[in-house]
């Protein structure tokens, strides 16, 4: 038996979460596996409600209970201060010790790929995030705030073990994949402490690895060469801020932000997956919100708790969706949320 903690919260979160759940059930009943599932009020309208934005004995129960948690997003215009975001998210990311940020950027239909003459088997990258330190952790300061003479500081955090265990969770997954590399992606130009450590580990780390080609690129060229050239990578491996902007730019690559998924994971823990889109709430109430994001999250998921080959088996549902155009307005369709999973459904 496997409990998932469903977590809609806001915005368009509540339209697409529902969808997941949906597939998620399909393949319960199809395949007997065994999903239990548990929702939990957190979000922005909580929030306004009562003030919660995190309970501890929530956080406690997911890290003792459950196996995987699906979080839809969140974000309200009405919370300017995105504190209950901040403290779901983020601290979900810190308190969970949920150090990879896993993000593929795959194409799955060349029709959608902002870069012409791509095919899908020119990008088929996975991104490793490092999900919890780097400029993240808050630490630092602000000093005669609101003067003249203000001084913010926001230091970056690096520690050997930390950068040694994402690094090593890339050439892992090269391994067991068949990856022919991996790229480290840092600012050691420039940054010359933190990234220095990123370096020497990367070294050594890469070398237990003789059969994976390592190689380095500043973020700056990353970037470049993604649009460029995005063939030539298979495993990116990145620090906590790099690796949000870049896997925003591998979104768009790949199709769009309503194609881009992601976990946050701790191998054998309990781990949180996610479209990586937000709360749009510009669109949100619509029934129009894409759910192909939280279904290719949902595969992330089912290959999280051990469920081989049912990950590959919807990103081929959503590529043939995509192919037959039964996709949402933003891609150039017609359907509605509800109505896209249900094309995804009948091709499984
Ligand atoms: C993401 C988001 C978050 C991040 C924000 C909401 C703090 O952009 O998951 O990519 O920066 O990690
Ligand atoms: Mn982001």
């Amino acid at each position: 038996m496997a409990k998932i903690a469903v977590v809609p919260g806001d915005g368009i979160g509540k339209e697409v979460v529902p969808e997941g759940v949906r597939v998620l059930q399909h393949l319960a009943a199809r395949d007997g596996l065994d999903l239990q599932f548990e929702s939990f009020d957190l979000g922005a309208d909580r929030y306004l409600d009562d003030g919660t934005t995190m309970p501890d004995a929530t956080m406690q129960r997911w890290r003792d209970e459950f196996d995987a948690i699906l979080l839809g997003a969140l974000g309200d215009p009405r919370v300017p201060s995105n504190v209950h975001a901040a403290d779901i998210l983020l601290g979900s990311r810190f308190k969970l010790d949920l150090f990879i940020n896993l993000r593929p950027i795959r194409l799955l239909d060349a029709r959608y790929c902002p870069i012409k003459g791509k095919t899908p088997d020119d990008m088929d990258i996975v991104v490793f995030r490092e999900n919890t330190e780097g400029l993240y952790t808050g630490i630092g300061g602000q000093f005669k705030r609101g003067t003249p003479d203000e001084v913010a500081i926001e230091a970056e955090m690096n520690t050997r073990k930390g950068v040694e265990r994402i690094i090593r969770a890339a050439f892992e997954y090269a391994d067991r994949q068949k990856k022919a590399s991996v790229c480290m992606s840092d600012k050691s130009n420039a940054m010359r402490h933190g990234h220095d450590l990123w370096q020497r580990t990367f070294k050594e780390v890469a070398a237990e690895y003789p059969h994976i080609r390592p190689f380095h690129l500043f973020v700056d060229v990353l970037c470049m060469e993604l649009v460029r050239a995005p063939e030539q990578f298979d495993v990116i491996v990145t620090n906590n801020l790099f690796g949000d902007i870049v896997t925003d730019l591998g979104a768009q690559l790949q199709g769009g932000i309503g194609l881009a998924a992601s976990g946050n994971i701790h191998p054998g823990r309990v781990s949180l997956f996610e479209p990586v889109h937000g709360s749009a709430p510009t669109i949100a109430g619509q029934g129009i919100a894409n759910p192909l994001a939280t279904v290719l999250s949902v595969g992330m998921l089912l290959t999280h708790l051990g469920h081989d080959g049912l990950e590959a088996e919807l990103q081929r549902a959503v590529g043939a969706v995509l192919e037959a155009g039964q996709v949402t307005r933003e891609l150039g369709g017609d359907l509605t949320t509800r109505a896209a999973t249900d094309a995804v459904l009948k091709h499984l």
